[in-house]
């Protein structure tokens, strides 16, 4: 669940007495070792009217790739070359804030898309595709339109 890394790092003294020292890091470093813990999968929620489905989505992948590994019911038929509209999702709130407005790309395809009007919702609706899973995103709930179910 955790990749280890391992920083070096070295005290650099400051020439005043009144400074704090500095912190480097530097693979020839052979001062104290630090190790840190960076979480490599966070747990988020996509739901329907009539489904849950809590996964453990890995950090790096798009919202879509990992709903379909995780077998959520959502369409994602051009599985992200952003051409058809059937990964649309809506976002709470936080989640939203954080990965913020669709690109200009992404409300043409919102504007162009037929039946989706009724479903669109500013502030909320996204394209799962275009949304790379990052730590931050840990406890996010992802609503699927009917619209999007696959
Ligand atoms: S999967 Fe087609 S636009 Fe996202």
């Amino acid at each position: 669940m955790f990749k280890t890394l391992a920083v070096r790092t070295r005290i650099i003294p400051h020439l005043t007495s009144s400074a704090k020292p500095l912190l480097a890091t530097s693979k020839e470093n052979r001062g104290l070792s630090t190790v840190v813990d960076i979480p490599d999968i966070v747990k988020l929620s996509f739901h329907t009217e009539n489904a849950d489905f809590q996964l453990n989505a890995h950090i790096g992948n798009s919202l879509l790739q990992e709903a379909k590994r995780s077998n959520v019911n959502i369409a994602g038929i051009c599985e992200g070359k952003k051409v058809c509209n059937s990964c649309h999702v809506h976002l709470d709130p936080r989640s939203y804030s954080l990965v913020g407005e669709p690109s200009e790309e992404e409300v043409d395809i919102f504007d162009l898309a037929t039946g989706i009007s009724d479903v669109y919702v500013p502030g909320r609706s996204r394209l799962c595709c275009q949304i790379k899973v990052t730590d931050a995103l840990q406890g996010a709930d992802i609503f699927i339109p009917h619209s999007s179910q696959g």
